[in-house]
């Protein structure tokens, strides 16, 4: 590893935490077990969605702090390209299906449809006038499925690979990776983006 990468990885795994706070992990809902039997509830649905996002974002975090301490920031970029896909599926469950997006993504199966468009442009109103990000939550019936969305702010751990000034050899794999990549330029408190969640509502 070159000594830039080393001070990367020494940096993130500080920030990790710090990261974890940021983007709201800690203000997670508790779980709530809603039977697939019993009716629809939003309020039932919202806090069974929001505890699978802490799991989930947990799994996403440690994946790429252990690939920078094994190989570095490239190390981590190849990783997160490979596995966040298959993490996504590994924590939906019971009918739920978990994923991210963000207005300005990284890889065009994450980009918004019109109600995740139309979330985001609210969150990021809502960022703007001053709300915690930890607060912004939307949820919403939408053509038979419950929606659920919860704002991802940006740490100085996603700098590293969304930030302004990328390390070349970062810049590099990106590029190679993600020829049409619009998820840099980011500062540390902008709204990165959002966890996004889905499940059928129980048949009439
Ligand atoms: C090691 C580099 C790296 C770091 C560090 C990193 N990301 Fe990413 N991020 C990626 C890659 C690569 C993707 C595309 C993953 C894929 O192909 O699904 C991505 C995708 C995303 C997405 C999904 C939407 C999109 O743009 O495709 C969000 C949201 C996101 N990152 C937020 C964050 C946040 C918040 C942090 C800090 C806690 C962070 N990332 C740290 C490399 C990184």
């Amino acid at each position: 590893m070159k000594k830039r990468d080393e001070t990367m990885v020494r940096r993130l795994t500080r920030a990790a935490s710090v990261a974890l706070t940021l983007s709201g992990f800690a203000a997670s809902a508790p779980a709530a077990t809603a039977s697939d039997a019993a009716p629809f509830s939003n309020a039932t649905w919202q806090g069974e969605g929001l505890a699978l996002i802490t799991p989930f974002q947990q799994a996403l975090v440690t994946t790429v702090t252990e690939a920078m301490q094994r190989g570095g920031p490239a190390e981590a970029v190849t990783t997160c390209q490979l596995v966040a896909p298959s993490i996504a599926a590994a924590h939906s469950t019971a009918g739920w299906r978990v994923g991210r997006t963000a207005l300005r993504w990284r890889n065009a199966a994450n980009a918004p449809d019109a109600w995740e468009r139309q979330t985001l442009e609210a969150f990021a109103q809502r960022v703007t006038a001053g709300e915690p990000m930890e607060t912004l939550v939307a949820s919403a019936v939408v053509d038979g499925e419950f929606r659920l969305m919860k704002a991802i702010g940006t740490a100085p751990l996603c700098l590293n690979c969304h930030g302004e000034a990328l390390s070349p050899g970062v810049a590099r794999i990106i590029d190679e990776h993600y020829p049409d990549d619009q998820a840099r330029g980011f500062q540390t408190g902008d709204l990165r983006g959002a966890f996004t969640l889905r499940r059928a509502l129980p048949q009439e």
